[in-house]
């Protein structure tokens, strides 16, 4: 059997006409960019994710970028200022900040949970810090009550990076509801995927929703009126009609991922590997399944030779970048560990039992040597 990380192909396959058919409506329309595609689903999606406001951007980097600057231009954050960001993140979360000219602390996680380490959460604030950046890392919920209380009790700006985790639930609410914005990726390959780059972000903050639209427009409220020194960023009319196609079967794309997740939780027994603490259901929509085990490489090519393709999130972790260089010296253990530990299995709305369960299979006549 070859099983490869993800087949796009396949998954584009599965809304083939409906797709096709939007996009080429678009085509046809002769209007390519701020029209009603975008704005309807703009709307949809603002409902989806339960805000009021929805506004749709170039990619998911830009939309974490976009969010910091505004809040920079409304005066609620200033240049230096510091912003905390998990250690085991992808880089767009911290490029959003340094981009900005903001100081990012980088917080180590829990080993169990992949969680933010609370207790260093807490120790990480000074008087200079404004903002937290949660992110829904593998898909996983990671907002709950004590976090909420930190940003209040500091009164800091909790900004969500919602690119992994579109559609997960936590206590009735959807992930991008929880803080004061959300940011999301519509890479391809994430649960709700465009047919190239897009992004969005949702808030209940009108003034924050009008900045990010203005800044990401050149600047301009007004055509040709420039009220900030902006950029162009701004979600396409044929990717809005694809995600607007595509976010109708987002639940049900979510929930045979959690179904294929519980059979691995189920079935993986396999002593030389760990599998993160299981969520309760809906809090987790499982964009990456992350195995981890000393013996990564070894396991990596295991599988490899039965035919299934395996990705690493991520290598290096931000702080350990050379880009980073200024903190490269920083001991974030957790992190550092998962980055050599973690291996990704194949986990989609494609795969059927019979690939799940030679998987599992595949996992367990795994041995180190
Ligand atoms: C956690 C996280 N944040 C931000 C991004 C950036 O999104 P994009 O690739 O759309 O710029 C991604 C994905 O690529 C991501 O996984």
């Amino acid at each position: 059997m070859k099983i490869p990380y993800l087949n796009l192909k396949a998954i584009t396959s599965r809304h083939l006409d409906e797709l096709q058919q939007a996009v080429a409506e678009v085509v046809s329309s002769g209007w390519y960019l701020q029209g009603e595609a975008v704005q309807q689903f703009e709307q949809h999606y603002a409902e989806y994710i339960g805000t009021q406001h929805c506004i749709g951007v170039a990619n998911g980097l830009d939309a974490l970028t976009l969010t910091l600057r505004a809040y920079m231009e409304m005066g609620k954050i200033s240049e230096g200022d510091e912003v905390l960001v998990p250690a085991n993140t992808f880089i767009a979360t911290v490029l959003a900040v340094s981009e900005n000219k903001l100081t990012p602390v980088f917080v180590d996680v829990e080993a169990d949970t992949l969680d933010i380490d609370i207790k260093a959460l807490e120790q990480a604030i000074t008087p200079k810090t404004k903002a937290l950046m949660l992110v829904h890392l593998y898909g996983r919920c990671t907002y709950n009550e004590r976090i909420e209380k930190i940003c209040q009790k500091h009164n800091l700006l909790l900004i969500e990076d919602n690119a992994q985790a579109h559609g997960c639930r936590y206590q009735q609410h959807r992930t991008g509801s929880f803080g004061h914005a959300a940011c999301h990726s519509f890479y391809p390959g994430k649960n709700l995927g465009a047919l190239g780059d897009g992004g969005t972000v949702t808030t209940d903050d009108e003034k924050l929703a009008n900045t990010i639209r203005t800044i990401a427009n050149y600047g301009f409220a007004q055509k040709y009126v420039a009220s900030h020194q902006g950029r162009n960023s701004r979600l396409d009319e044929m990717q809005a009609a694809a995600l607007d196609v595509k976010l109708r079967y987002l639940d049900e794309d979510n929930n045979i991922r959690q179904s294929h997740a519980r059979t691995y939780y189920n079935n993986i027994r396999n002593k030389a590997i760990r599998l993160p603490d299981m969520m309760d259901y809906g809090t987790n929509v499982y964009h990456i399944f992350p195995v981890f085990t000393p013996f990564r490489n070894q396991l990596q090519a295991h599988l490899q030779e039965k035919g299934i393709g395996t990705l690493v999130h991520y290598p290096i972790p931000p702080h350990k970048q050379a880009c980073y260089s200024l903190y490269n010296h920083l001991q974030l253990p957790v992190t550092e560990r998962l980055a050599e530990e973690e291996l990704s299995i194949p986990l989609n709305q494609t795969m059927t039992e019979d690939e799940v369960q030679y998987i599992i299979e595949a996992i367990n006549s795994f041995q180190k040597f």
